[in-house]
């Protein structure tokens, strides 16, 4: 995509445009080996070799990010009381318009995609295309057999609605910790689909979304970049191994 080289320059530094214009009048910015001058000049980002003071800029269009969310921060981009994952986001990987991709409780942890690509999320979000999402829940009670087959077959929550059948499989000796998948993802979907059957939530993390699981490397609160192969996985896959954590 052809665009200003101010606006290559900002965006993909996360930068405003003046200090964009600053660092192009300063002679820092060089485009396929000739030093650019003017705020104005256009180049294809993805074609042309961008650098500044001398470093290659990467040009990505979106980023993608797999944090691994952790409690007491909410997903949301701004609050005016708590801590969003937005605010957790590594400088380097900081952009404008970042958005997390769907919503985590405050107390649930684990997978929480973060993007400025608005039209990967509403896909992935879209109720019509029911992208999986896997959950490690510790429960209160022993999940019966019973309960579990319930959920299996579909919920129904305490307002009468229906839920999809989910996957479940307990996890423990115990029968408190279960991995439970869902293809929708409604309001505290995990936690009324339990107390649907007696039973309550004492923690909750999501392990997966898609085929892709959380990387088990991440601590809470860090970060990585998702790669594109791996973004099919999220779009197209389903979780096939043992990722129960
Ligand atoms: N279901 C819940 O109840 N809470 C979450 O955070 C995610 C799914």
């Amino acid at each position: 995509m052809i665009q200003r080289i101010d606006k290559i320059i900002s965006s993909q530094m996360n930068i405003s445009r003046n200090d964009a214009r600053s660092l192009i009048k300063g002679g820092s910015v060089s485009c396929d080996g000739s030093v650019v001058t003017d705020s104005a000049f256009k180049a294809d980002a993805e074609k042309s070799e961008i650098t500044v003071n001398g470093k290659p800029l990467f040009y990505k269009e979106h980023i993608y990010i797999m944090m691994n969310k952790p409690e007491g921060v909410v997903s949301a981009t701004n609050d005016p009381k708590t801590k969003t994952v937005i605010d957790i986001v590594p400088e380097s990987m900081k952009r404008k318009n970042l958005f997390p991709a769907g919503r985590l409780d405050k107390d649930t942890v684990g997978f929480m995609l973060i993007t400025d690509d608005g039209d990967f999320a509403h896909r992935i979000l879209s109720p019509s295309k029911h992208v999986e999402k896997t959950y490690v829940a510790h429960l209160r009670d022993v999940l019966s057999g019973e309960g579990k087959e319930i959920l299996e077959k579909g919920a129904v929550l305490s307002d009468g609605t229906e839920c999809m059948d989910a996957r479940v499989r307990i996890i423990d000796d115990e029968g408190k910790k279960v991995e439970i998948t869902i293809r929708e993802g409604k309001y505290h979907q995990i936690k009324r689909m339990f107390a649907s059957v007696g039973n309550e939530v004492v923690f909750l993390k999501r392990i997966a979304m898609g085929g892709l699981p959380l990387d088990d490397s991440l601590l809470p609160g860090e970060c990585r970049e998702i790669s594109a192969e791996e973004l099919e996985m999220i779009e197209k896959g389903k979780l096939c191994c043992d990722n129960a954590q």
